[in-house]
């Protein structure tokens, strides 16, 4: 079985996003639901003309079950709000609602997912986005990117407006991208060119 139907809420059917959500959380498309603790989806107002894709929820989303609280997604509100960007205005979800990881001790070390996992959970993603309408869809890193293309895309060489098939589109670095960077110096550059791209994305939707 795929999936479970979501239950009419008590005031009429649910709407295509929350039906979405009872769906996903039963997902079995990929093995990464396993380990998992549960299902992270996208969050934000239905009409939200910008809708951020990031890759997939970390430790504290998984266990949260909402996406970007984590250190990246702190460093990502912070980066929002420079560029005067509301973070209740905006839908952010991942490419791949399971997070993925390797246990080591008691910790869970991050995972990148697969080319298999981020195509099977492709299905989500496209029916998220048919439930939105937005002006804008906005990769952040690699893996979104890829997963909006249906091709593997460089970041370094497809910085900047992008199409998503019919969809305009906006390729940006992860924030994780930004908290790795080992010099202080190159974190403050890049940090700057985060938030450059995060106005552009403003002004584009
Ligand atoms: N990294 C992501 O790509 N998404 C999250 O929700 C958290 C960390």
């Amino acid at each position: 079985k795929i999936a479970a139907r979501a239950s009419p809420g008590p005031d009429g059917p649910a709407t295509p996003l929350e039906a979405l959500r009872g769906e996903v959380a039963a997902c079995r498309r990929c093995p990464l639901h396993g380990p998992a603790t549960q299902a992270v989806c996208g969050e934000g107002p239905r009409d939200a003309a910008i809708v951020f894709v990031d890759e997939q929820p970390g430790d504290q989303e998984d266990l949260s079950g909402r996406p970007f609280v984590g250190p990246a997604g702190q460093l990502f509100d912070r980066a929002l709000a420079e560029a005067g960007i509301d973070r209740g205005g905006v839908y952010l979800t991942n490419a791949v609602k399971h997070f993925k990881y390797e246990p080591r001790g008691r910790r869970r070390i991050h995972g990148k997912p697969d080319p298999g996992e981020v195509r099977a959970c492709r299905w989500w993603l496209d029916r998220e986005l048919a439930a939105l309408s937005p002006r804008l869809v906005v990769a952040l890193g690699g893996t979104a990117a890829g997963a909006l293309a249906g091709r593997a895309v460089s970041v370094l060489r497809e910085r900047g407006p992008a199409r998503f098939g019919a969809r305009a589109g906006f390729v940006t670095v992860h924030p994780s991208f930004l908290l790795r960077l080992p010099e202080a110096a190159r974190q403050a550059d890049e940090y700057r060119a985060f938030v450059a791209d995060l106005q552009a994305v403003k002004a584009a939707a």
